[in-house]
C-alpha cells in the first residue's frame, strides 16, 4: 500500500511534541513537508524533525507535495483559513483545538469537510483516555443513574502561557476558556453523549494576568495581556441538567493545576481523572470503580484514532459537528460574560 503523505502547517511546540513525533511511529505515514511563515524556523523545524522539505507558502506546498493528510498546528486565528485550504485540496485534516475563533467558522469547516468527503478531526485528546472510555461505558450502562450536575474544572494557579500568542485576543480568541476550558467541556459533553445545550451564563475576570509577568509557564507582558484570566459558567442542558465550568490561567487557588470533571447522578457520582465511581451507603462512601492513576497517553490515542480513521477504520474521532457545537458554546459563554446576561443557544 502507498504510504499516506502528511504535511504539517505551523511548526511550533504542539506540532513537534505531538503530531510529528506520532507520525514518525506509523509505517503507513510519510512526513513530507512543514509550512511555517518564518523561513529560518521552518528550516530548523524540518531538520530537527527529519522532514525532507519546508515551505513558507502553503499554496506552493499543496501544488508540489499533494499531501493526503494535513495537521493544522497554527495559532487559533489561522485554523479556519488553513483547514478550509486543506479541505479544498481534498486532504483529511487533524486540526488542533479549539476548532476556530467563531462558531460561524467552525460551521463552515464542518460543512466543507462533509461536502468534500474529507475527515476533519480536532485534537480533543482527553476524551481518548482510558478513564474517559471506562467512565462513559458506566454512564451508558446507567450506573450513575440520572446525572443532573456536572462540574468541569480546567484551572491553573499560575499558568499563563509565555510563548506564542496566548495572551493576544485577536490571535487566540480568548483566554483559558478557549484554550483549556474547552478540553474539559468536550470531555464532559462526550461522556454525557453531547446533550443539547439550552442556555449559558458566564462571568469572566482579568485580575492577575494584567499585573504579573511571570508564572510556571514562562513570562508575558502584562500590558499586552488582552484575554480573561479566569471564567466561571453555568451551562444548562436539555432535560434540566447543569454543567458548571471553572477555568483559569491564573487564580489564587491552592492547587497548581486541576483538569478534571465530576459527575453527580442520583445513583452514584464519579470523577474522570482517574476514573472513580462511588456512592453513599448510610453515610459511608462506597467505591464502585477505582482506578488509581489517570491515563496520560491521551495525545497518542487521539492521533492513533485519527490516522486509523484516515486508513479506513471505523473509529471514534472528535469530529467537525462536535467541533461546531463546542465553538458555539465558547462563543455563547463569551457573549454572556461580555453582556452580563444569560444567552440561549
Ligand atoms: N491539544 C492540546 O492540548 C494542545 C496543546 C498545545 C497547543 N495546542 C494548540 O495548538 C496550536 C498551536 O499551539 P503551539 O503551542 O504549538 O503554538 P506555537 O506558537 O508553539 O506554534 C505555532 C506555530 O505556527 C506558526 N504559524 C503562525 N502563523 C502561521 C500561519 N498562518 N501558517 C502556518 N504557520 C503559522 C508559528 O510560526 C509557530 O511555529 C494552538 O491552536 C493551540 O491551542 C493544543
Amino acid at each position: 500500500m502507498r504510504k499516506k503523505k502528511v504535511a504539517i502547517i505551523g511548526g511550533g511546540q504542539v506540532a513537534e511534541k505531538v503530531h510529528v513525533s506520532y507520525y514518525h511511529t506509523r509505517e503507513e505515514i510519510e512526513l513530507v513537508a512543514v509550512v511555517s511563515p518564518n523561513q529560518e524556523r521552518a528550516k530548523s523545524f524540518a531538520e530537527r524533525n527529519e522532514i525532507p522539505r519546508y515551505y513558507t507558502d502553503s499554496a506552493a506546498m499543496y501544488a508540489i507535495e499533494k499531501p493526503d493528510i494535513v495537521s493544522i498546528c497554527t495559532p487559533n486565528r489561522f485554523h479556519f483559513e488553513n483547514v478550509m485550504q486543506a479541505l479544498y485540496y481534498g486532504c483529511d485534516v487533524m486540526c488542533e483545538k479549539p476548532p476556530a475563533i467563531t462558531a460561524d467558522e467552525a460551521k463552515k469547516m464542518q460543512e466543507e469537510a462533509e461536502k468534500n468527503n474529507c475527515i476533519l478531526a480536532y485534537n480533543f485528546h482527553h476524551r481518548f483516555a482510558d478513564d474517559t472510555r471506562v467512565l462513559r461505558e458506566n454512564v451508558l450502562n446507567g450506573i450513575l443513574g440520572d446525572i443532573y450536575v456536572v462540574k468541569a474544572k480546567a484551572l491553573r494557579r499560575s499558568g499563563v502561557p509565555g510563548w506564542g500568542g496566548f495572551t493576544n485576543l485577536s490571535i487566540q480568541g480568548g483566554g483559558p476558556l478557549i484554550d483549556l476550558g474547552v478540553h474539559m467541556l468536550d470531555v464532559a459533553l462526550y461522556v454525557l453523549g453531547y446533550p443539547k445545550i439550552e442556555k449559558v451564563t458566564a462571568k469572566m475576570y482579568q485580575k492577575i494576568g494584567n499585573k504579573k509577568s511571570h508564572g510556571s509557564f514562562g513570562e508575558w507582558d502584562p500590558e499586552k495581556f488582552e484575554v480573561e484570566d479566569s471564567l466561571f459558567a453555568f451551562i444548562e442542558l436539555e432535560g434540566g441538567g447543569l454543567l458548571q465550568l471553572e477555568t483559569s490561567f491564573a487564580l489564587n487557588i491552592k492547587e497548581t493545576s486541576i483538569m478534571n470533571v465530576e459527575f453527580c447522578g442520583d445513583q452514584a457520582g464519579a470523577t474522570l481523572f482517574p476514573a472513580q465511581i462511588y456512592t453513599d451507603d448510610k453515610g459511608e462512601l462506597v467505591s464502585l470503580l477505582f482506578r488509581e492513576t489517570a491515563d496520560l497517553d491521551r495525545h497518542q490515542k487521539s492521533m492513533t484514532a485519527f490516522v486509523d480513521k484516515c486508513l479506513g477504520e471505523d473509529v471514534m474521532i472528535a469530529d467537525g459537528k462536535q467541533g461546531y457545537i463546542l465553538q458555539q458554546l465558547i462563543e455563547s459563554l463569551y457573549q454572556s460574560a461580555e453582556k452580563g446576561e444569560s444567552v440561549s443557544i
